[in-house]
């Protein structure tokens, strides 16, 4: 595998991690014109979910990077036609391709990939990973706190289905941060120090709420929207028991009033928006570190 794939936040040390976002924050604070000094590169998007932040942030920071940006409409891939992901890869490095970026179903797809030349970077994998979105969710708290260290990082829904949630724990325990779970017993995970959401709120720097991931097969059965807010979800009384500068965060989509009241998703606590606005200078980051680039140095 190339060495400047980004597959995994598990893979990454606290000096990887803080390099991105540094270049993360140069991006979004100084570089807006800096392009990839190299023959224009050219990028596949494979998406084999649906996505829509993740798919055109990358769209974005690949244009602005000054590479060709292509979208693999995979469902019109051989790979219909029993085509392997490995074969379907070399393929578009044969066809001079110079990086891809994945979203697939399956965890950890990328162990098929062995022998691919090219950098991969994973757009998110099953419920195990998706370390875009977790360097542009730090991104938002060391913009916010400036260091991650010390922070208090609770994480509330269905943390069994999610991918953010195991990316954001490996991290944010990496970088010096003190981080629980909560949310409905049938979504615990082992290994993740489960609290009582009403108790843990008054302590958070950040409450990050998930969305039920129902194409993972999570299900709440017959509770309705509004009996889960109530329950487990972020409401206006719950939000009006966070500490004096704590934020509300969120990786999105979000279904209002389901999770999260729909009128705390633009109050002025709220960084959901930032975290999607951030998601390009950490795509672009990324992309950087992809061709072998190193750290801006400042
Ligand atoms: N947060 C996130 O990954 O959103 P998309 O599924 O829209 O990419």
């Amino acid at each position: 595998m190339n060495k400047n794939s980004l597959l995994s936040m598990k893979d990454l040390s606290a000096q990887d991690i803080n390099d991105i976002l540094n270049d993360a924050l140069l991006f979004d604070d100084r570089y807006h014109d800096w392009q990839l000094p190299v023959k224009k590169a050219l990028i596949a998007n494979l998406f084999f979910e649906a996505s829509t932040r993740t798919h055109y942030s990358f769209v974005s920071a690949e244009k602005q990077l000054g590479c060709m940006s292509v979208d693999i409409a995979t469902e019109l891939s051989s790979i219909i036609k029993g085509e392997t992901l490995y074969d379907t890869i070399r393929m578009l490095e044969s066809a001079e391709y110079d990086a891809v970026v994945i979203r697939h179903t399956q965890p950890a797809y990328w162990k098929q990939l062995e022998g691919v030349g090219i950098p991969v970077i994973n757009g998110g994998d099953g419920a195990n990973d998706h370390p875009t979105q977790c360097l542009l969710d730090l991104m938002t708290m060391k913009q916010e706190f400036g260091a991650i260290e010390g922070l208090n990082v609770l994480i509330c829904g269905d943390i069994l289905h999610s991918r953010v949630a195991s990316s954001n724990k490996a991290a944010l325990e990496l970088l010096g941060a003190d981080v629980s779970f909560a949310g409905p017993e049938m979504w615990k995970r082992e290994g993740f120090r489960h609290v009582d959401f009403d108790e843990a709120i008054p302590e958070a720097d950040v409450v990050m709420m998930l969305r039920i991931q129902r194409e993972r097969g999570a299900s709440t059965g017959e509770m309705s929207g509004n009996e889960y807010l109530q329950t487990y979800g972020l409401t206006k009384e719950r939000a009006a028991r966070m500490k004096k500068g704590a934020i509300i965060m969120h990786p999105a989509p979000f279904n209002r009033n389901v999770e999260i009241d729909g009128d705390l998703v633009e109050c002025e606590r709220s960084r959901i928006y930032k975290q999607m606005h951030n998601g390009v200078a950490v795509r672009k980051a990324v992309i950087k570190r992809a061709f072998g680039f190193k750290p801006f140095e400042v």
